[in-house]
């Protein structure tokens, strides 16, 4: 396993279409393992592969609570498959937007299908954090950050604060 450098935003990975995935083998589970350790090591809730540069349709993520045992998932071409028309609105962050943080109103209650590590397909259904997250995740696969649902006075304040960041960490 090893610790996988997370790109921040803005960079044009992020803004990139995954690929599905065509055979879950080994190298799709070193990929979910490795996402694993490096979104516990963040740490955060929910990792996508193109946070790691990987263009592929894979997401991991641990909703569980924090008295709960650690209840790690890796999801090989998730897709919503059905959407409550009721919506909940939740504070969002993303490890590829450090500190910076806005509420998100997203569908309830997904019902999500997707092949597990062993190439096994399922269909879940999920609410509450755990609906946030795996929207969250998936969208990342289509190239969508959370600051798109935001104004774009406040996503270019928080873009550029970042870019700015990014420059001065470079220059240092
Ligand atoms: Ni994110």
């Amino acid at each position: 396993m090893a610790i996988l450098p997370i790109l921040v935003a803005p960079d044009p990975r992020l803004k990139a279409k995954a690929q599905k995935v065509e055979v879950v083998d080994d190298t799709i589970r070193t990929l979910i393992d490795d996402m694993l350790e490096t979104m516990y090591d963040a740490p955060g809730i929910g990792l996508a592969a193109p946070q790691v540069g990987v263009l592929k349709r894979v997401i991991v993520l641990d909703v569980a609570g924090k008295d709960e045992p650690p209840a790690p998932m890796g999801l090989v071409n998730p897709e919503v498959i059905w959407e409550s028309e009721e919506t909940n609105v939740y504070e969002e962050g993303c490890l590829s937007l450090p500190t910076h943080y806005a509420e998100v109103e997203r569908p309830a209650v997904v019902k999500v299908r997707y092949l597990d590590r062993d190439g096994k397909a399922h269909e879940v259904e999920a609410d509450g954090l755990f609906a946030t997250c795996v929207q969250h995740e998936i969208d990342h696969l289509d190239g969508v950050l959370f600051v798109d649902y935001i104004s774009s006075l406040k996503r270019n304040i928080i873009l550029r604060k970042l870019k700015k960041e990014k420059e001065q960490a470079r220059s240092a």
